[in-house]
């Protein structure tokens, strides 16, 4: 992930844009050991606050900029503000890697004017995850789908039954 250098002409086929929410876009699924995906970020786009099923995310930006912002997992009742950690703000070509040992996070478009896109390895897969209130802690069991698969539009999917932006 460190070593690829952005190159649109290599990604562009994948980068499909929603109007309203960011959108999961299927790349490889590496013979069943991870999936490689490539998020598109309209502006002002953002995921939930959420964990990754014990799964290893590694994160490349290849046009844009990214916030990313750790929250600690919440208390056990998962009632009461959550504790943020850390914030940064990721450019074109850096990665980033998070686990659930290391906590939770969202990740955001904040510029009003530019789009983002960027590089995901999930290893494993995963296809579901939980999502958490930033007020309260509570969290909420999401399935994750894919605007496109290989290049091709998802048949049926909207990004509408994305359920963690
Ligand atoms: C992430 O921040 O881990 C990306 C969110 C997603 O996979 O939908």
């Amino acid at each position: 992930m460190e070593s690829y250098e952005s190159n649109p002409a290599e990604w562009m086929k994948y980068a499909q844009f929603d109007q309203y929410r960011y959108t999961r876009n299927l790349v490889d699924k590496g013979n069943g050991k991870f999936n490689l995906m490539i998020l598109c970020w309209g502006e002002g786009h953002g995921s939930s606050i959420h964990d990754h099923t014990d799964s290893h995310c590694f994160m490349k930006i290849l046009q844009g900029n990214l916030k990313e912002t750790l929250f600690e997992w919440p208390g056990k009742k998962g009632t009461g503000a959550m504790t943020k950690k850390s914030e940064r703000v990721l450019g074109e070509n850096q990665c980033a890697y998070i686990h659930d040992s290391i906590g939770l996070h969202r990740v955001e478009n904040t510029s009003h004017t530019e789009s983002a896109v960027s590089l995901h390895l999930y290893s494993p897969a995963f296809d579901n995850c939980n999502t958490f209130d930033q007020r309260t802690g509570h969290k909420h069991k999401v399935k994750m789908t894919f605007y496109s698969q290989f290049g091709e539009r998802t048949p049926g999917a909207t990004a509408v039954s994305q359920e963690n932006n």
